[in-house]
């Protein structure tokens, strides 16, 4: 088989997938306790509830039927559409859920709420400072003077991040939520402690019942992690207050045991 042949036969394997059909693969190895943080916080508030980076509606479906209102947004349309499509397959609950297309960096809905929320690390993927700074402004804008903003970070590990990882790590093996096929995932990774950005390739593969290799695909994400100091001081500079941190979904106190923090913001001069 010659180079081009093979490299042919490859690249359509590598694009036939994007992040929207592999997103609920990724997520259904992860615990899912943000779910339950999130749509308590929504119906303790009563809503509606502004979903920054809704994805796929992990969080909004949920929350919507729960019986809250829910504005999710997003940049990708892909993204909206599949969330569109599982909350078509679901129950409906009472709760509406309205998908925006926009940009959480610089979007104008015209609407305030009691809630905000910018679940699962979403915040980093503003990958530089300054639009980290424009998203938490862009929420301030869109909060209730007694409203609140919550989101999560990851705490990074400066030894982990100082290690590249050029080949591919296994990280976790899943079974396909529709297919019920086994998907192995890795990842390669290379931090940069300059600018704090990382930038990972999620590698999925899909093995049918006979093990024989039934989709791939190589997915990237950049992000730029945050130290919790910097959390403060960007939040500050968005002219909103941290008024609670918690070490996890549980509601604990944050020690260094906590792999991400949870943060309950409110506007500064309230
Ligand atoms: C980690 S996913 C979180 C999805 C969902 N909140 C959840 O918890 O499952 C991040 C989402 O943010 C979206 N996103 C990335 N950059 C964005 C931007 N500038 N504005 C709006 N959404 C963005 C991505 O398309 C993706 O759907």
């Amino acid at each position: 088989m010659s180079a081009e042949k093979n490299q042919a036969e490859k690249k359509p394997l590598r694009a036939k997938k994007k992040w929207e059909e592999w997103y609920d693969v990724y997520y259904s190895t992860a615990p899912q306790q943000d779910v339950r943080f999130y749509v308590e916080l929504a119906r303790n508030s009563g809503g509606p509830v502004l979903e920054i980076g809704v994805g796929t509606g992990r969080i909004a479906i949920p929350t919507a039927r729960a019986g809250i209102d829910v504005t999710g947004i997003d940049l990708h349309a892909p993204m909206l559409q599949r969330a569109a499509e599982k909350a078509g397959k679901k129950q409906p609950g009472h709760g509406n859920l309205r998908l925006v297309e926009a940009d959480m960096r610089n979007m104008n809905l015209g609407q305030r709420y009691p809630i905000v929320t910018i679940p699962a690390n979403t915040l980093l993927l503003a990958d530089n400072q300054e639009d980290q700074i424009r998203t938490l402004q862009t929420a301030a804008a869109h909060l209730h003077p007694d409203g609140r903003l919550a989101f999560d970070v990851f705490i990074p590990d400066p030894a982990a991040l100082a290690q590249s990882q050029p080949e591919p790590l296994v990280w976790a093996e899943t079974a396909h939520p529709d297919t019920g096929n086994r998907v192995v995932i890795s990842a390669i990774s290379a931090a940069d402690a300059a600018t704090q950005i990382n930038r990972e390739t999620q590698i999925f593969e899909e093995f049918d019942h006979q093990g024989r290799l039934a989709g791939r695909a190589e997915l990237d994400v950049t992000i730029r992690y945050l130290f919790p100091a910097e959390v403060h001081a960007l939040v500050e500079q968005a002219g909103l207050a941290v008024e609670q941190v918690f070490g996890g979904f549980d509601r604990s106190k944050p020690s260094h045991h906590s792999e991400e923090f949870v943060y309950l913001c409110r506007t500064a001069t309230a």
